[in-house]
């Protein structure tokens, strides 16, 4: 059956700020800062329509080999977005949720997102998941070490439930802007049945037009789950 219905839980590489920025003749923290403005759009969309989940690719695992410079940009950026949007997110009943390894982390965000998901940590009317310093495969590696330690059994559920994401639905739909079609290590469990939209959109331009065009092609497919389809 195709899926003629909003996606419960959506996922994002927001890729491309880099090109933006250079498209212009700007420095990448630019097309960072503009980066942000789209995600504040895009949250605003997605909860317009009805989507309870939104989990972004912010930094990845990979992404501490850029230069200190852009890491420490980034790092701004994101205190920056926790301190604006924090107080209107929470009037909003949006729960914030971090998944990653944040050890490597200034302490003072570790602090900040701590609080942040605490504050926020009983709101039900959407979830926004941040993912940072996050890798899949080193998610997928401290899931395996904490069951072994624990002794417990490793079933396809006990896993799930040892992984960042344990509890929240798989994506139903990845969006991922800038024209790459690779996961680049994000959510590699979590999108085994998950539909792929890629965009040539740069993410600093990404519009609800677009949220709306990725939301219309997830429409138009048939998630068969390995099973036979409608026209079979
Ligand atoms: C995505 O934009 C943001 C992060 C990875 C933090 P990029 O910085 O990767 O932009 P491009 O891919 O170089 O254009
Ligand atoms: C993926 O983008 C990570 C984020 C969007 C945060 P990258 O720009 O780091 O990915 P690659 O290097 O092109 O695969
Ligand atoms: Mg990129």
């Amino acid at each position: 059956m195709t899926a003629p219905r909003i996606p419960r839980h959506i996922a994002i590489i927001m890729d491309g700020n880099g090109r933006w920025a250079a498209a212009r003749g700007l420095p990448r923290a630019m097309g960072h800062r503009q980066g942000m403005e789209a995600l504040k759009r895009t949250l605003k969309a997605v909860r317009e329509r009805g989507v309870e989940i939104l989990t972004i690719y912010a930094f990845s695992a990979e992404n501490w080999s850029r230069p200190e410079a852009e890491i420490s940009d980034l790092m701004e950026l994101l205190r920056l977005y926790i301190r604006a949007e924090l107080a209107e997110l929470h009037r909003d009943g949006v729960r914030l949720r971090f998944i990653g390894d944040h050890a490597r982390l200034p302490q003072d965000v570790q602090k900040l997102m701590q609080d942040a998901a605490e504050l926020t940590r009983d709101n039900v009317t959407g979830t926004l998941v941040i993912a940072l310093s996050y890798g899949g495969r080193q998610e997928i590696v401290q899931a395996a070490q904490k069951l072994a330690t624990q002794g417990a059994e490793i079933t396809e559920e006990s896993f799930a439930s040892a992984l960042y994401t344990a509890d929240l639905p798989d994506p139903d739909l990845l969006i991922r802007t800038s024209g790459e079609m690779r996961l680049s290590n994000f959510l590699l469990w979590q999108t085994a049945y998950t539909e792929f939209v890629f965009t040539e959109t740069l993410w600093p331009d990404f519009a609800a037009k677009d949220l709306d065009a990725a939301i219309n092609k997830y429409q138009q497919r048939e998630r068969r789950y390995g099973k036979l389809g409608q026209l079979a």
